[in-house]
């Protein structure tokens, strides 16, 4: 780990974010679960914190943002302009990492393009330049992220535009015990989103649970 850090799960009591809360917490990070409910977010971060995950805290999304160095925005795709609206407010001059796909129920298998082409360029324009948006492990399962202990055998494609924000969201995914991959600009995030209906396609035509991706031929 670089350093710990403060982040925010914007969605943690969700299942992505709630199996990415425990995973950085119990590499040492301080991590706030954000919720719509203040009063739900701190019940799971009790319940969490209590079963031994490490420093879990809970608050109301905005209060999360405000208290976090970064923000991990883990929500569904019908949430997420919603929920960039009310952070928004706390979001300047800190990075936000995008997990979010935009899937369009029930057709979740289907790759279905959002008007702004990614949900990590809707949000980048949404925030603004202040704000340098990345996004991230659109691939990694939460049935593998709530076994805290386990091996993830999926590689996570990192994209953004800032570098340093980049380097951050590849240090903070090496903390989670997963093999980052510069995999280049914001823009990317239009292969990245649409590569997860694709395994969610693959987990029901093999009847597996959380296809992950892996890439050969670079150097570790
Ligand atoms: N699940 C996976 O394996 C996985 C893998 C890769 C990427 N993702 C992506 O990660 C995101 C979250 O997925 P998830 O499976 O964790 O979803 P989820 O458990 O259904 O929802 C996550 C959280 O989002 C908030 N939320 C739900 N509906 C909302 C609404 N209508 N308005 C505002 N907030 C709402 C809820 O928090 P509060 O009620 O506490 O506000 C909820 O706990 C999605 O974009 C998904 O595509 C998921």
């Amino acid at each position: 780990m670089v350093h710990a850090m403060k982040i925010a799960v914007v969605g943690g009591t969700g299942k992505e974010g709630g199996g990415l809360a425990i995973r950085w917490a119990r590499a040492g990070h301080t991590v706030i679960l954000g919720s719509r409910d203040g009063d739900k977010a701190r019940a799971r971060a009790a319940e969490l914190t209590a079963a031994g995950h490490g420093a879990i805290e809970g608050m109301d999304n905005l209060e999360a943002a405000q208290a976090a160095e970064v923000i991990v925005l883990t929500v569904p795709y019908s949430a997420h302009q919603g929920t960039l609206q009310a952070i928004k407010p706390a979001v300047a001059g800190k990075v936000l990492i995008d997990v979010t796909v935009p899937l369009v129920p029930p057709k979740v298998s289907r790759v279905q393009l959002p008007a702004g082409r990614a949900a990590a360029l809707e949000a980048q324009a949404l925030l603004g330049p202040s704000t340098p948006v990345t996004a991230a492990l659109h691939h990694v399962s939460h049935v593998h992220l709530a076994e805290p202990g386990a091996k993830v055998n999926c590689d996570v494609l990192v994209v953004g535009d800032d570098e340093r924000a980049k380097s951050m969201t590849l240090a903070l995914v090496a903390d989670l015990g997963l093999r980052g991959l510069d995999a280049g600009p914001l823009d990317n995030a239009v292969a990245l989103e649409s590569l997860t209906p694709v395994l969610i396609h693959l987990n029901k035509k093999y009847k597996s649970a959380g296809t992950g991706i892996v890439f050969t031929g670079i150097p570790e």
